[in-house]
């Protein structure tokens, strides 16, 4: 709905500040567009091996064995059409009909339609700003039962922002390990960490490499949304199902797009560095500007390239003749009446929520903070 509207608005040349996107304004990278653009002048357009080509796949275990410290081997990778579509095999993989599953709140929005799919039962796991949005073994417990069989961790996350430290993620392990449950660790922002420890996967602690399925790509990281890879890396049983699976419905994901992507990976990533240091210094200016304004409060994320903001100082007010019963109607009024189109927490859980990007021009953030508190004041 709100995503036509920006779309008409612009066919009508009217201004919007794009602060709700979900991807990253750079693009992609020039080896990975050269290295597509020979992929198609070798003829590389045929079939590949349903998991991948090998030396994609072999790209994918250093940049692991670089990143997590995890050594795979190419066997346990399956490359996807994109990590929707890698988190899709692994949650049809390892949910039975009538398993539950384990999703902290705020969650990406198609973690639960997905569990549904499989025929299993999201159980969601609220979080607070107080916790930093986090779940620990003391908010799971109470939740889990003989039918549990998984958590879905997704850090840094979409939306809040949360990135959990090593002593957090030690205890979550051990308390996998103890209730004998899998995890899906969804990684695909952990290109964007902005403390200095960096980032850690759950799958790196001892234990847990066998009871994971880790998901990436290539999108969110690289500027390459569109080109559609992603990848599992898993214990080989679990490969070998999910393989299976994609052997029957998509196939390999297209074979160009695995150059560009094995290209993106494997080449220098001092480009990943400056765009890391860009995103920390406007996330600055996103969370300055967010905290002038009246009714909205912020924390300081510590990854990804989102601000999760609390608006529920505006529930029953009224704004521009409006009554705001959610954020759905928040969020409305600021595309209507400022020109801001921001994304509504209600799809990750959370309705008194909106989450804000800064993965758009520091010019755009700027004019689009300046619209939201002309409209809804200053503190
Ligand atoms: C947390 C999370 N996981 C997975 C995905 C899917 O990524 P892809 O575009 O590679 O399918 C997204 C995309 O927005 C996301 O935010």
């Amino acid at each position: 709905m709100l995503e036509s509207t920006v779309a008409q608005y612009q066919r009508e040349g009217r201004t919007v500040y794009r602060l709700g996107l979900g991807q990253p304004d750079f693009p992609t990278p020039d080896r990975a567009k050269a290295a597509a653009i020979q992929a198609i002048q070798d003829n590389f357009t045929g079939y590949t091996d349903t998991s991948g080509i090998l030396p994609l796949r072999e790209a994918i275990c250093r940049a692991l064995l670089r990143d997590i410290g995890l050594s795979y081997e190419p066997g346990e990778i399956v490359v996807t059409v994109g990590g929707k579509h890698a988190l899709f095999n692994a949650i049809c993989t390892l949910c039975r009909p009538g398993d539950e599953v384990l999703i902290p709140v705020p969650y990406w929005v198609s973690f639960p339609e997905q569990v549904k799919f499989a025929g299993a039962k999201p159980v969601f796991v609220q979080t607070g700003a107080a916790s930093g949005y986090k779940v620990t073994p003391g908010t799971l417990a109470p939740l889990v039962n003989e039918s549990t069989r998984l958590l879905i961790l997704n850090q840094p996350n979409n939306p809040s922002g949360a990135v959990y430290s090593a002593e957090e993620l030690s205890k979550l392990a051990e308390f996998c390990r103890e209730r004998d449950l899998w995890v899906i660790s969804d990684e695909v922002y952990s290109a964007f960490v902005f403390k200095p420890e960096g980032y850690t996967s759950i799958a790196s602690f001892p234990g847990m490499r066998e009871r994971t399925v880790v998901i990436n790509a290539v999108s969110k990281s690289y500027g390459m949304t569109g080109w559609r890879i992603g990848y599992s890396a898993a214990p080989a049983a679990v490969t070998g199902a999910m393989l299976r699976l994609q052997s029957h419905t998509t196939s390999n994901p297209s074979s160009i797009a695995q150059q560009a992507a094995l290209a993106a990976i494997d080449g220098p990533q001092d480009d990943l560095t400056e765009i890391r240091n860009e995103y920390a210094a406007r996330r600055g200016v996103l969370v300055e500007g967010v905290r002038r304004i009246k009714g909205l409060e912020c924390s300081v994320p510590d990854g990804a390239f989102y601000v999760w903001v609390d608006a529920s100082a505006w529930r029953g007010q009224t704004l521009e003749g409006r009554i705001i019963s959610t954020a759905d109607d928040l969020a409305d009024i600021l595309l209507t009446k400022a020109g801001v189109a921001v994304m509504p927490g209600t799809g990750f859980g959370s309705p008194y929520h909106i989450r804000l990007s800064y993965a758009v021009s520091r010019d755009e953030m700027e004019s689009g903070i300046k619209a939201m508190e002309s409209l809804l004041g200053r503190k």
